[in-house]
């Protein structure tokens, strides 16, 4: 989606804001462009396509930017939402008097009355997007204070934004403002910075601000003003960023996506790190701030989340079911608040989202705070919107997630909800002894990745022998289910291959028809309980002349005599099974993507964070 930088300082903003701008590349964008003030007018200069084809305008249409003393500015990579992705389209938008230039995230819905009523004040458009109107609107209601008329346009704004504004009125003030759509602002010494994504700016500084929804920061090179929408001063933390600008780095790997699948080892290892109580045998999950006795009283859990975080919360239905029998039920989050949710005064609402902004969830979290629920958030992203708004919840600690498909968010994802069913399990019915096991095993899941990995180079081969293939099944019972639909998600979403995820008893109510020799089946047969129905529906498949490609657990001869090829997963329970069998599943998308030269990292259509319903 969108993504947002802005810099006030003393130095020459450009190459800090093109900078800030390559590192918002992963969150999916058509178009980008950057404005700055130099010798009291707005530079303005947009591109269609990469940053790398802005840079080159820019070097080509002001080879001298490098000498000017233009130390304010603004930039935006953009995904089309109101017009087609195009140049005139792109942001910055400047108002029609020339005098203030806007990048904008999210989407001002009552755009269009809001631009006729601009029209008959005067005012001109050259784009096709809602954002325009936010600078003319700003222009209509300057009346020589920035502050006040940023506030009074956004009173008049239905909608969503994170907003940056710059003017030749107060050329040396940077404008930021949210409703929905995140701003962080990073605290540097003589300059500071704005961002929608830390990512674009840890480089610089690892002090930041998250602003909350109507806080409009005021901003120069040595002062931060936030105040609310109705000019109140309001007090914000300065939170630490606990991750490096190497974390946001390929680090010699070819793409984001490996590196971040090679990572599993130790992001798993951050996510379970401190949190084991080796005395009790329980979890340490302070997050949740709850007693014992509130963890008994809670009767029913649902689960929101979109994408590879629902299939993550589809294993902890099992989790919370099997361990600590507490009824669970998975909602997609775009349902949530649509279906009237029955929520109970026990019920336990748990939110997942790796970017902590996903729109759907978001709602979602809003949906059950309403009604009187309890919210506990999974999130990656510290000081996240959902994780803000939901009070309470364990953050994973995976580092950012840079490629767009997601890989270790998943398997911290389902290790957190291992440890949280742990938790109320031994509030309950799950005894010192099998909780033990549980948790001795969870201590191995940073070793059965690496052995996974480890196999690396065998799965690729498997991977280039099926990747011309354009169609795909993944099957799955029990723990695997979601599993397979999350091996389905990769696989379509980097390779562009169309592959479906099936509950393996499923194919024969419908599938089954679509099985010939051209279309393989990954199934899904490790070792763990359902093994055997797995046989039989790899028989069904075989039958069909289709190729099947089997996760079977290391040795398992009766898998190998009847799968054409074999991915090899360590011997491991039902619990860690779905997180090191997944991994397997990553990586062949990720090989069969790369054969078929896919842009893995930035995949078509797709953005990193849905910030829009
Ligand atoms: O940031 P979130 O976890 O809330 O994102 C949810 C989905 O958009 C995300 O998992 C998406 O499905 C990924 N592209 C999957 O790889």
């Amino acid at each position: 989606m969108c993504g947002i930088v802005g810099y006030v300082g003393n130095r020459n903003c450009v190459a800090t804001l093109l900078d800030g701008l390559k590192r918002l590349e992963y969150r999916g964008y058509d178009s980008a462009g950057i404005a700055v003030v130099e010798d009291s007018s707005l530079h303005c200069i947009k591109e269609c396509g990469k940053v790398s084809v802005l840079e080159k305008k820019i070097g080509e249409e002001w080879p001298l930017w490098p000498e000017k003393a233009c130390h304010i500015g603004i930039a935006h990579t953009r995904w089309a939402t109101h017009g087609a992705p195009s140049c005139i389209n792109s942001h910055p938008h400047i108002d029609s008097s020339g005098r203030f230039a806007i990048v904008h995230n999210g989407i001002v819905e009552n755009y269009a009355a809001l631009k006729r009523h601009l029209i008959d004040h005067g005012h001109t458009f050259n784009s096709e997007t809602d954002s325009e109107v936010i600078a003319n609107l700003i222009s209509e209601c300057y009346n020589g204070d920035i502050f006040a008329a940023t506030a009074a346009a956004l009173r008049q704004i239905v909608g969503t934004f994170g907003l940056a504004v710059i003017s030749l009125e107060q050329p040396d003030t940077l404008i930021v403002a949210r409703r929905g759509s995140p701003i962080v602002v990073g605290v540097g010494n003589s300059e500071n910075l704005v961002a929608s994504d830390i990512a674009a700016i840890v480089a610089y500084t690892k002090r930041v601000i998250f602003l909350n929804d109507d806080d409009i920061a005021l901003i120069t090179a040595d002062r931060i003003d936030i105040r609310n929408i109705d000019n109140v001063p309001v007090a914000r933390e300065i939170a630490k960023i606990d991750w490096s600008i190497d974390a946001a780095e390929k680090q010699g790997y070819e793409h984001f996506m490996l590196k971040e699948i090679f990572e599993q080892p130790e992001a798993v290892g951050n996510a379970l790190r401190g949190r084991i109580d080796e005395q009790n045998i329980t979890a340490i999950l302070s997050g949740l701030s709850m007693t014992p006795r509130e963890m008994t009283q809670i009767n029913r859990i649902l689960v929101a989340a979109c994408g590879t975080s629902m299939h993550a919360g589809m294993v902890g239905d099992f989790f919370f079911e099997d361990l600590a029998g507490i009824p669970t039920s998975v909602e997609q989050a775009a349902e949530f608040r649509y279906r009237n949710p029955i929520i109970e005064p026990n019920t336990l609402i748990i939110p997942i989202s790796q970017s902590g902004e996903t729109a759907d969830t978001l709602a979602a979290v809003r949906e059950a705070a309403n009604k009187g629920a309890t919210v506990a958030a999974i999130c990656n992203v510290v000081g996240s919107t959902i994780a803000r708004e939901s009070g309470r919840g364990v953050y994973l600690h995976a580092g950012p997630e840079i490629g767009v498909a997601s890989t270790k968010a998943f398997t911290c994802q389902v290790s957190v909800l291992l440890l949280m069913a742990v938790k109320f399990a031994r509030t309950r019915r799950l005894d010192r002894e099998n909780a033990k096991a549980i948790l001795d095993e969870v201590k191995q899941l940073p070793e059965l990745i690496r052995a996974v990995l480890a196999m690396a180079e065998n799965i690729r081969v498997v991977a280039e022998k099926y990747g011309s293939a354009d169609n795909f099944f993944y099957i799955g019972r029990g723990y695997l289910y979601p599993v397979a639909l999350e091996g389905a998600l990769k696989l379509k979403e980097i390779s562009y291959i169309h592959a479906e995820g099936y509950h393996a008893a499923e194919l024969k109510h419908g599938p089954i028809a679509l099985l010939e020799p051209k279309v393989p089946v990954m199934a899904l047969a490790n070792d763990i309980p359902g093994k055997d129905k797995i046989l039989a529906n790899i028989q069904e498949c075989k039958a069909r002349k289709s190729p099947v490609i089997a996760t079977a657990t290391v040795g398992d001869k009766e898998v190998e005599s009847l799968a054409d090829d074999v991915i090899w997963i360590p011997a491991c329970s039902k619990y860690v099974a779905p997180i090191v069998t997944v991994v397997a599943l990553q990586l062949f998308a990720y090989y069969v993507a790369r054969m078929r030269g896919c842009e893995i990292d930035q995949p078509r259509n797709l953005a990193k964070s849905v910030t829009v319903e």
